[in-house]
């Protein structure tokens, strides 16, 4: 017997959106599933054949290698051609494809397909011009402006392999990202803004690669223009954009990608160790978020789309660049903050844009509830058709007020469930098809085969989520270690499953309901953060002996982070000093958004007689739970004198 929802009531897609959709009603759904299951090389091959193909493939899918599968083996493509020379080719050249709205309100640009196409096609030839080639690693640290989907565009066109980074990470995450790809180029930009504040990238970007010798260059993006002295300093190696861009030809020819070509890596972190270079590759990538893209958030010729993640994250990679110009709509692009100059900028956007499809994350909804709902009453939202979530479970408070007050109870919510390394959507809604619960992701997505299971492997109600087939936008691989790739994702269940570290329920009526995470990864406002990573920061103070680091429910960034951290013997010291200088320390080296929301000093941690930090117990204490067994404590007093500092 199945699990009973966690909630149970349903809201079906109204008749009017059934009609019109791209994919409707149930049975139709049923259909492509079970077809997508029992014949995936027919199915996704009809996907393929939407799309531009400079040589056509061999064979679908080579599962030879699993864990590696290949998929479109032998086929040539190249991305940019389907997200761009496609549309201009099919009289798409005047239609809108990115809507700029800077931080600044009265900034902004409009750049059509045709003209995304011409700067895509210089800023290629700019990175040729700099010596970058197929296979080459580029790092990319830009603010949310046309340039970033732009370079990260050019870098497909010519076959170099992207690698973003958000452009809230620290100089140190740069190095290290810099160093395991060995890029060999950094494009930035003098600065970019943040709630009015000016952040100095090209400052931080000279801090990281300051020791990395496989770069060659550091291109800068300028966006202060004329404001003060943007960068600090300018290197031999430094080139300005707007001086070289002249320079070089105009045209520049799609290069030709085999299909398991690298397309990007995009670091993202892991329970254990440094974060890891999710590999991503050309053809399957591509064919997977075209289809999610057009299927889950419906796309049509009209649609305005905007989703409010940062090309720093793989939703920004696939659903603002990949997929959704794959689809040709036009799409609004913010750079700022939700609550800059004032509350309602996302409402005034929409409004001003006649945004019809939105797709934001649940930390920001919970923001907006506790902001008040007369920051968006006094905007016009009528434009909008469907809502999408993303990057963490959504608590049905924070549901039925999206429902209610964004969506004026027409819009259909897509709830999606999917990871940096699934590439694309993998449980989700679809719009036209699903009765839609407050807080579940509902079923798998086309191709998709989705399973709750125990440790054991065996199917349960409520359990760890397994994925048992192949999918085109699956992760190929981790950088430069193939056995953490085989260890992290495929070892739980023998290799015949892809673990993806997230507990699941699964309700009687075949929903999905995403539990959070079963590893040491904590996700704060949709971010990943391994707590091994800030550990390890942590113990690099002088005074600090060991730390643990667990994750807490938070109300509005849905985790927050709670360090214990125990201090040498014999160290003499303030807490208030040490809490500061592990504060900047967090900054620095990873990045400010994983600064802990507290840090709890202590004598000692709960710890089994082996030695293993309980932490179980730190987290019935952080939520100040009645305490489970103790019996294994090495030291059971230990416990009450954290709870104790806890609360002070
Ligand atoms: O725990 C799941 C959570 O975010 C993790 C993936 O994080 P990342 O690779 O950074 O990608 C985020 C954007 C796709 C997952 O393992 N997660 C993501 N979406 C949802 C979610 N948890 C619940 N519901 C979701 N819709």
């Amino acid at each position: 017997m199945s699990a009973p929802s966690p909630d149970t009531r349903k809201f079906p897609p109204t008749p009017e959106f059934v009609a019109q959709a791209n994919l409707s009603g149930v049975e139709a759904y049923k259909a492509a599933h079970k077809r997508s299951l029992d014949d995936p090389e027919g199915f996704w091959g009809d996907i393929a054949s939407e799309l531009t193909w400079m040589k056509p493939w061999d064979k679908v899918l080579d599962d030879s290698k699993a864990p590696v599968y290949e998929w479109f083996v032998g086929g040539k493509t190249n991305v940019t051609v389907n997200c761009l020379d496609r549309h201009v080719a099919n009289g798409l050249a005047d239609q809108p494809a990115i809507l700029w709205e800077g931080e600044p309100a009265d900034e902004t640009r409009v750049l059509t397909y045709g003209q995304l196409l011409a700067e895509v096609e210089r800023f290629a030839n700019v990175l040729k011009a700099l010596g970058v080639g197929k296979g080459d690693g580029v790092s990319i640290y830009l603010p949310m402006i046309p340039e970033l989907a732009i370079s990260v565009l050019a870098c497909a066109r010519i076959g170099a392999v992207h690698s973003v980074i958000f452009a809230g990470f620290s100089a140190e995450s740069i190095k290290d990202r810099v160093m395991d790809q060995k890029s060999k180029l950094v494009i930035t930009a003098d600065g970019g803004w943040r709630r009015g504040k000016a952040l100095m990238l090209k400052d931080i970007v000279d801090e990281g690669v300051a020791d990395c010798s496989s770069i060659e260059k550091v291109l800068v993006v300028q966006r202060h223009l004329d404001k003060e002295p943007f960068p600090h300093t300018w290197n031999d190696r430094d080139v300005w954009y707007h001086e070289i861009a002249p320079t070089v030809p105009a045209e520049c020819a799609p290069e030709e990608m085999d299909a398991e070509d690298m397309l990007f890596l995009l670091y993202t972190s892991g329970s254990t160790g440094k974060p890891k270079g999710v590999m991503h590759t050309t053809g399957g990538y591509m064919v997977y978020t075209y289809l999610t893209s057009k299927l889950t958030f419906d796309l049509k010729p009209g649609d305005v789309y905007w989703c409010t993640a940062d090309v720093g994250w793989i939703t920004g990679h696939s659903y603002i660049v990949y997929g959704i110009l794959q689809n040709g709509v036009a799409q609004v692009m913010y750079e700022g903050a939700p609550n800059s100059p004032d509350e309602s900028r996302f409402w005034q956007i929409v409004e001003k844009y006649k945004v019809s499809i939105f797709y934001t994350a649940p930390t920001a909804i919970r923001a907006f509830m506790k902001w008040g709902d007369q920051h968006v009453v006094k905007h016009d939202l009528s434009s909008l058709r469907l809502l999408g979530t993303v990057g963490e479970p959504i608590n049905p408070e924070a549901w039925m007020w999206y429902h209610r007050l964004i969506g004026a109870e027409k819009c259909p919510i897509v709830d999606t469930w999917w990871q940096t390394e699934t590439g694309g959507h993998m449980l989700t809604p679809l719009p036209g098809v699903t009765a839609t619960k407050p807080g579940s992701a509902t079923t798998p997505f086309l191709g998709i085969d989705a399973a709750v299971l125990d440790e054991d492997g065996n199917e349960t109600d409520r359990g760890i989520l397994a994925i048992r087939k192949p999918w085109p936008a699956m992760l190929r691989g981790v950088w430069g270690d193939e056995q953490r790739f085989k260890d992290t994702y495929w070892c739980k269940w023998g290799g015949k499953y892809y673990f993806p570290g997230d507990g699941a329920i699964k309700d009687e009526d075949g929903y999905f309901w995403i539990t959070g995470r079963v590893d040491d990864v904590v996700n704060v406002s949709g971010h990943r953060i391994g707590t091994a990573e800030l550990e390890s920061v942590f113990v690099e103070h002088p005074a600090v002996a060991e730390s643990a680091v667990i994750g807490v429910p938070h109300e509005i960034k849905g985790q927050g982070l709670v360090a214990f951290v125990i201090i040498r013997t014999g160290v003499e010291g303030e807490e208030a000093v040490w809490r500061k200088e592990l504060t900047a320390m967090v900054d620095s080296k990873i990045g400010k958004f994983a600064r802990p929301e507290k840090i709890v000093f202590s004598a000692d941690l709960p710890k089994t007689r082996s030695g293993k930090i309980m932490r179980r117990l730190l987290r019935d204490i952080a939520e100040d739970r009645p305490l489970g067994n103790v019996t294994t404590l090495a030291d059971p007093s230990v416990v009450d004198n954290l709870k104790e500092k806890f609360k002070a």
